[in-house]
């Protein structure tokens, strides 16, 4: 859909936006632009799905082999299982570990209720602890104040493009001997360094890393989708086999296992966008530091800071807004056709079916406070100098927009 928009209208409501010139016509913004995305590799997309449809090997086919074994040369891991989701991929990490119904699993509060979910679906207990202020990361020293003698997991979550302190995890995880599940359904491609200098991607550092293909994800289908990814052999093979109906061969059923594979279109489709990723992350990149070069200085937000061993893949540009209302900054930008998101309104400990009668402070606040800004590969010069503008205008007079 297109948005007509006149130049007079963009510099009242822009501020200083810096356009100029006669009337412009300017594409609807929107938080993610997957046609616009799929315009750029329609030819390969095309010609990757109708080779599927051509050998009709919808499940299970070569590409899903192929996607797997090309995914873990980007990653450098050994084994990467694919499977229905990151929901599942989580499901099948947890169930390949052999826990104990009401065994304890470190989670941050502020995350997508998945992490959790499935935690309670396995009958294992959820343990909510609070992230860093700045990063919105998991804190480790909430996560030592939180081990008891039922602790079995750690699983920190890669929010929002960025990696969790792993070094201060693998530690605490090493001397409290712990599993490590990566949450890494929002930073694939995201680089860790480590204070020897080893150089390790998001997903490859604990026992398990799941990450999610969900279209909107830096790496996503045209569906759903999802993958396991480990260094263990053992567990490898454990987590494959739980994916496939706990299958050792064909009709051997071994272990109680589900149903979790990914299609073969969306093989074939990720194939073709993993070649592309390295350029999305830049894309993604470039327009976080154009939002940063504009917003940095106006005293009411906090741009995203960035962590000091990890590289920002920018799956959410999520600034906090430290004075003024966010319910009318947010209808402001609405009122400009600009939308803006909320990634959480509340804590998973919050959540009518997760509730816990306890605050946890840090998590809470950034439900109030947080908020974020279009980000994808697409963005046009003239959508950035729109979005940046009215916010900067919106900011300077409160309740002075229509
Ligand atoms: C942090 C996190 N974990 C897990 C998931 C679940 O992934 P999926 O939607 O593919 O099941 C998501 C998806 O939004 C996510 O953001």
């Amino acid at each position: 859909m297109l948005a007509k928009l006149s130049i007079n209208e963009l510099s009242l409501s822009a501020g200083k936006s810096g356009v100029s010139g006669q009337d412009i016509i300017m594409q609807k913004i929107r938080m993610v632009d997957l046609h616009g995305q799929y315009l750029h590799v329609k030819g390969e997309i095309d010609q990757a799905i109708q080779r599927v449809i051509d050998n009709t090997a919808f499940i299970n086919g070569e590409d899903v082999r192929l996607f797997a074994d090309e995914l873990a040369t980007y990653l450098n891991v050994p084994h990467v299982i694919p499977c229905a989701n990151g929901t599942d991929a989580l499901q099948i990490a947890l169930m390949a570990l052999d826990l104990n119904p009401g065994d304890e699993v470190i989670v941050p509060a502020f995350t997508y209720t998945a992490t959790a979910e499935v935690i309670l679906l396995l009958g294992y207990t959820p343990v909510y602890v609070d992230v860093y202020p700045d990063t919105f990361n998991i804190d480790p020293e909430k996560i030592k104040e939180a081990i008891t003698p039922r602790t079995r997991v750690i699983m920190p979550v890669h929010l929002f493009g960025q990696c969790a302190d792993m070094e201060s995890i693998l530690k605490i995880a090493g001397e409290h001997n712990l599993y490590v599940i990566e949450d890494n359904a929002q930073s694939i491609g995201a680089d860790y360094t480590f204070s020897d200098g080893r150089k390790v991607k998001s997903g490859c550092m604990g026992h398990f890393g799941t990450t999610s293909f969900f279209p909107s994800k830096n790496l996503g289908c045209f569906g759903d989708g999802g993958a396991i990814i480990t260094n263990d052999e053992k567990l490898a093979v454990k987590a494959k086999m739980i994916s496939n109906h706990g299958q050792e061969k064909q009709y051997h059923h071994k272990l109680i296992g589900v149903n979790s594979r990914l299609d073969t279109l969306q093989a074939a489709i990720l194939r073709v966008k993993l070649q592309h990723l390295d350029e999305y992350i830049a894309a993604r990149q470039n327009l976080a530091a154009y939002y940063d070069e504009h917003l940095s200085a106006d005293g009411r937000f906090s741009i995203p800071a960035r962590s000091k061993n990890s590289t920002h893949v920018f799956h959410q540009y999520t600034l906090q807004l430290k004075e003024g209302s966010r319910d009318e900054l947010i209808q402001q930008m609405k009122n400009q056709e600009i939308p803006v998101m909320i990634y959480y309104p509340m804590p998973v400990n919050e959540q009518e079916a997760y509730f816990t009668d306890r605050i946890i402070p840090v998590s809470h606040h950034l439900c109030e406070t947080v908020f974020s800004l279009p980000m994808h590969t697409e963005m046009s010069q003239e959508q950035r100098e729109y979005i940046v503008g009215n916010l900067l205008a919106s900011s300077q007079k409160p309740g002075s927009l229509t």
